[in-house]
């Protein structure tokens, strides 16, 4: 017995499901699904078959052929693993497929349910997932690991006039429910049960689980390019803005296209989400899922945009075969994104980019520094969490690493790697040991000239790393090297500036400086206030920790307008690291306020950044 994946109760002597087809009845007043998973195996198998689940009713579980029931077990002791959960064991009898009938709680770790009121048309409830990295399994019973790739179909029961997307295709338009379809998910009467109704989807290329994505309320839609729709909940206002912001998604396609090879999805479709949307976005294939504050009305939401789409290829179509080679999702994406932003918007904004990860990088040494392993770009994460080292590592580390490779190698014979490399990869789930095989093979000589031993197992931040240069970025951080001097940067200066120079300004400044010049600052640019979210949190941070009480306003209409974890985590943590008995209280009377309208992902990352600072 051994298990694949650090974050899985998956067997490696067990079968991989190949494909999914999954069975869902939306229950909106008890936040519950009612479920089947119909597994299919690749061969007929005799023995027990693990599956992750957290928090979910297993009901039965049936041969689909023959509906006689197979024998299963969850642990004796009832009390969860923290992080994995609870495993399911089917004893299979030379059978090829299982349907498992579930049902979710309302406290799936997958599921936000909002309450009519939550929602910006205070009309309908909304619902939406969130599966990355280890949360399918609150969903549906699946062998809830990266290595373990699906196809799958999905088959959504809602009640009028909801509608569903998926990060899928559509199979059929909406349509009245038929008796027997159920796959005894519920009891017919309820699946027919008037004012309801049937949407299909499919997703025939293989994904892993954490792609496993849905949305339903009162969507509606919008077409911003060739490929790309825009939906959001919350009517004609947010898709206006939103088609505004995202016109340039085609443009941003056929850069990627030209970099890293054909676009394999089909679709790039949007889906703004409520403000409590944890991330910023989420690479779902062929929808992907945003926070509303990327729409800032300057089109800096292309980011984000940028960052989500080049998942496409690096995540997506290569992923990382678990939690430990994070990296390869998120610092290839990372690199790639840029790549993209420097063809759309220019190398200056793509060396901003890099500046404020560069910033970024070094502060997750400082939160690090008694924890070094999880400043490796592969760290051990055994009885981790993903969730609770979230971190900036696997994304700046990961670019550092690849720029370091590029510089190396020059960018046309780096071009072509990572074109081959995304060929010979793409579907697969693969480690970091993978990559370097690949690159040794393929750039003959490298492991002479880079130190990737260093790199990929080190810790800290290695000596052949590089700060970005750039006229702007150059610009930017002896501006604020200057406010250390009592010097804030002149009108004419910061003329052109837009969210990302302040954001790297901001993150440049010392991280407690005088009270005095905070509000001299804020007198002068307003940053406080500022619409763009990075900026403002930023400087409300700044403000924090330097002991500003005139700002708690202002953070506490912050903590409870959004929920994304970017905003969260520095706000909360300045409130309670090293303050006053009553500023700590604040923070925990301020998340008691909000916590219902956090996902639950956030609640859970906030309460241990409350708890370690009790
Ligand atoms: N895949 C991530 C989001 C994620 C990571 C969700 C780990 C759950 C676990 C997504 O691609 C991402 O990195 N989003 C960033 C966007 C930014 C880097 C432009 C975010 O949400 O801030
Ligand atoms: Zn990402």
């Amino acid at each position: 017995m051994a298990r694949l994946d650090p974050h899985s109760y998956t067997e490696s002597s067990q079968p991989l499901a190949k494909h999914v087809a999954l069975t869902l009845y939306f229950d909106f007043a008890a936040r519950t699904i009612h479920g089947s998973a119909l597994l299919t195996l690749p061969a007929a198998y005799t023995g027990p078959l693990l599956l992750d689940t957290r928090s979910l009713l297993i009901h039965s579980v049936l041969d689909p052929h023959t509906t006689a029931p197979i024998p299963f077990s969850l642990p004796s002791d009832p009390t969860p693993d923290p992080v994995l959960g609870q495993p399911l064991s089917l004893s299979l009898s030379a059978q090829s497929a299982a349907l498992v009938v579930f049902s979710t709680s309302p406290t799936s770790s997958a599921l936000q349910w909002l309450s009519p009121a939550q929602t910006a048309s205070k009309a309908h409830p909304f619902v939406y997932t969130q599966c990355q990295s280890i949360h399918a399994r609150s969903l549906f019973p699946s062998q809830d690991t990266p290595a373990a790739r699906i196809v799958f179909s999905a088959r959504l029961n809602l009640p009028h006039p909801l509608t569903a997307v998926m990060a899928a295709a559509r199979a059929a338009a909406p349509r009245d429910p038929v008796p027997g379809e159920v796959g005894f998910a519920c009891p017919d009467a309820l699946w027919c049960a008037p004012g309801r109704s049937v949407e299909e989807f499919i997703m025939n290329r293989p994904i892993p689980p954490y792609l496993f994505a849905f949305a339903a309320g009162d969507i509606a839609a919008r077409d911003v390019g060739l490929r790309t729709r825009v939906h959001a909940e919350g009517g004609a206002a947010v898709l206006d803005a939103a088609a505004r912001e995202f016109a340039g998604a085609e443009e941003m396609i056929r850069a990627g296209e030209a970099l890293f090879g054909p676009y394999e999805w089909g679709r790039f479709d949007l889906l703004v989400l409520p403000p409590s949307f944890p991330y910023g976005g989420m690479e779902n294939p062929m929808m992907v899922f945003l926070t509303p504050t990327v729409i800032k009305g300057d089109a800096s939401g292309a980011q984000v945009v940028a960052h989500e789409l080049a998942h496409s290829w690096t995540g997506n179509l290569i992923t990382n075969k678990t939690n430990e080679h994070f990296w390869l999702n998120e610092g290839f994406t990372t690199y790639a994104e840029r790549r993209i932003v420097e063809v759309v918007q220019g190398e200056e904004i793509a060396a901003l980019n890099m500046g404020i990860g560069w910033r970024g990088l070094n502060d997750e040494m400082e939160r690090f520094k008694d924890n070094m392993e999880f400043t490796k770009l592969k760290p051990n994460l055994e009885g981790i969490d993903p969730d609770e080292i979230y971190s900036q590592v696997p994304y700046e580390k990961g670019f550092q690493f690849l720029w370091r490779i590029e510089r190396q190698v020059g960018r046309p014979t780096f071009d072509e790697f990572l074109k081959k490399y995304i060929a010979k990869f793409k579907f697969q789930s693969i480690d970091t040991e993978a990559f370097l095989e690949f690159l040794k093979a393929n750039l003959p000589g490298i492991e002479n000239q880079i130190d990737l031993k260093q790199w990929v197992e080190g810790t800290g931040i290695p000596p052949d790393a590089m700060e970005p240069v750039s006229l702007i970025y150059s610009k930017i951080v002896s501006l604020s090297n200057e406010f250390k001097l009592g010097k804030i940067p002149k009108e004419q200066e910061v003329a052109n500036w837009s969210g990302q120079e302040w954001e790297l300004y901001i993150e440049n400044l010392p991280k407690s400086v005088e009270p005095s010049q905070i509000a001299a600052l804020d007198a002068h640019y307003r940053l406080s206030e500022s619409r763009d979210y990075e900026v403002k949190v930023a400087f409300l941070q700044l403000a924090i920790s330097s002991g500003c009480k005139e700002y708690f306003g202002e953070v506490e209409r912050t903590l409870k307008q959004v929920g994304r974890m970017k905003y969260l985590r520095p706000l909360y943590t300045a409130l309670v690291q090293g303050s006053a008995e009553e500023t700590k209280m604040s923070a925990r009377r301020i998340f008691a306020e909000a916590r219902d309208t956090y996902h639950p992902i956030a609640q859970g990352v906030v309460e241990s950044i409350l708890a370690k600072h009790s």
